[in-house]
């Protein structure tokens, strides 16, 4: 009974080292933490309960039965943030290189199965060189078996997965099934082949950092969606975004005490120029808006003419989606669809409210758009909105033209309200591309063709440059002044909260991948 004791202790001893000193101090040396530190660092503290710390490979080949290390490269178990219950994995990059064995899936797969039983958000906190090379088929049945479990979780629990190191090949793909991808500047990479792979078969010198770096995901791919200076950082980040979150598709975000909700903002009064063409920054308006340092970001190095984040209005937790004038004048193109289109889903599968404010002049025009299939991109953003059921509004800041006015949360493909700015322009196009078209053959009959266009394109101006129009019909509820915009949204939202609208009976529909 003793002996038994002892053995327990000493692997238990193993086990919660993490692998020695020597190996701690090597990811130290990296300016990384170790696979616990970052557990301990997320979870409030004293919350970790392990599952699996004692969990062997079962592997004999290239002399592995002679190298076992206790918890197999991957720490596993529940515990709390903000007091709610999560579910957590921690690679441990010093076993192996974090190598997802059969053992090692076995674990994740046993939270990722106890998540989504017990309706909690996981975590996933990678450091993994891939599939564990010595194991061969067993490791990629490990890692389907992953995947499969992603999908199943996808929209049941939110999944969010933090990069800390070297992810290769299988390390990828699962967090790129998740919700949410995080990752460190400097430390952490993303690629399918590493550089030497891709020197072999396409002759191309690159380094870990330009191939699968932070800054490339977080600005050119969008394949992270956060990215951090440091672990820490990295670490209080993921606590923020479970913040606005509920614990699972069931459930609502939790609201919080605010002070003063209902104030007016004189601050939303002179953001927008007087001349339409003149860019601002739409940010200006979200925090005008929302409340006190609420605004959270999603993507904000990618495809920055349209904002997504999340924020709290009167202490719930809302989604934003907005046009950005400072950026391509807020046009909508393929990433800016894409981008729009995932945040809108995940706000819809998990119940949280939808905020739009639009400024945008239509979708870019050009042959690179049209290449790379912009017809099909934007049709994701019509697509995500349409479908979705929550709670949808948005405030018209400025020009709502276009199939970009269907797109961006009107009420004819389901908002519920819909507000204007006074000085709103809701239109086909902007009026001297329109008197261009329309009045083309009295321009070029005009003596003075250019004082002509000028006399045409104020008078389209003065029917469509407004938001009267739109309000006669009902497309538009109300024409409200910015600086009662918060007002107004808090009791529009609060009326809408219990909202309910079911969509027609199908298996799934079919969004245009
Ligand atoms: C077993 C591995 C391993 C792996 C790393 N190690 N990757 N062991 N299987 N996949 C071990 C190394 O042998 C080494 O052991 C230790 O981890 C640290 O690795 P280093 O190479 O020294 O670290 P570093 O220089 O930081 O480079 C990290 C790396 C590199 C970029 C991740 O190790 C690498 O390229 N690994 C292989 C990546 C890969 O091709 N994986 C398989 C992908 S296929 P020692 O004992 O020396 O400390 C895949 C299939 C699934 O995943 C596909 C599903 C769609």
């Amino acid at each position: 009974m003793s002996d038994a004791r002892e053995i327990l202790s000493a692997k238990r001893r193993e086990a919660l080292a993490g692998g020695g000193e020597k190996r701690i101090a090597a990811q130290h040396a990296k300016g990384k933490l170790t696979a616990r530190e970052r557990i301990d660092l997320l979870l409030d503290e004293g919350s970790f309960c392990e599952i699996g710390a004692l969990v062997m490979h079962r592997s004999a080949d290239f002399g592995m039965d002679k190298q076992k290390i206790a918890g197999d490269g991957v720490v596993t178990g529940y515990g709390t943030v903000h007091g709610r219950l999560i579910y957590v994995f921690s690679q441990d990059f010093t076993v192996f290189g974090g190598s997802l064995s059969e053992t090692h899936a076995e674990k994740i797969c046993k939270v990722m199965d106890m998540a989504m039983e017990n309706g909690a958000p996981l975590i996933g906190l990678n450091d993994s060189g891939g599939a564990r090379i010595q194991e061969g088929v067993v490791s990629l049945g490990g890692y389907a078996d992953i995947f499969y479990r992603n999908v199943m979780a996808s929209g049941v629990v939110p999944q969010i997965s933090a990069i800390m190191g070297p992810c290769a090949g299988g390390a990828v793909y699962s967090p790129a099934l998740t919700d949410f991808i995080f990752m460190v500047e400097n430390t952490s990479y993303m690629f399918v082949t590493g550089p030497n792979v891709v020197k072999t078969v396409t002759n191309e010198d690159v380094s870990s950092e330009d191939l699968g770096g932070a800054s490339v995901h977080g600005s050119k791919s969008g394949v992270a969606h956060f990215t951090s200076a440091n672990e820490m950082e990295c670490i209080l980040h993921i606590k923020k975004l479970l913040s606005y979150l509920p614990q699972n598709c069931e459930g609502r975000p939790v609201s919080l005490p605010v002070e003063g909700s209902h104030e007016l903002r004189d601050v939303l009064k002179n953001i927008v120029p007087e001349n339409a063409n003149q860019p601002y920054d739409m940010h200006e308006v979200i925090e005008g808006v929302v409340d006190e340092d609420s605004f959270f970001e999603v993507h904000k190095n990618f495809a920055e003419n349209i904002i997504v984040g999340f924020a709290r209005l009167g202490g719930r937790s809302i989604g934003i989606v907005a046009n950005q004038p400072a950026h391509l004048a807020g046009v909508l193109d393929v990433h800016s669809s894409q981008k729009g289109a995932r945040f809108v889903r995940f706000c819809d599968a998990f119940n949280i409210p939808l905020l739009v404010f639009e400024d945008v002049p239509g979708f870019l025009p050009g042959t690179d758009q049209e290449w790379n299939a912009i017809i099909t991109n934007g049709a994701k953003l019509l697509y995500a909105f349409s479908e979705a059921t929550v709670p949808r509004i948005t405030v018209i800041t400025r020009k709502a033209y276009g199939g970009a006015y269907d797109v961006m949360n009107s009420k004819h493909i389901g908002a519920d309200m819909n507000f204007a700015w006074p000085g709103a322009e809701i239109a086909v196009m902007g009026a001297k591309g329109a008197a261009e078209i329309i009045f083309k053959r009295d321009i070029d009959a005009a003596s003075d063709s250019e004082q002509a266009l000028k006399e045409k394109e104020m008078e389209y101006a003065g029917i469509f440059a407004n938001p009267y129009r739109a309000a006669e019909r009902g497309f538009v509820d109300e024409v409200i002044f910015p600086e009662e915009t918060r007002q107004r949204l808090i009791q529009a939202f609060g009326m809408l909260e219990n909202k309910v609208r079911n969509l027609p009976r199908k298996k799934h529909g079919n969004i245009p991948l």
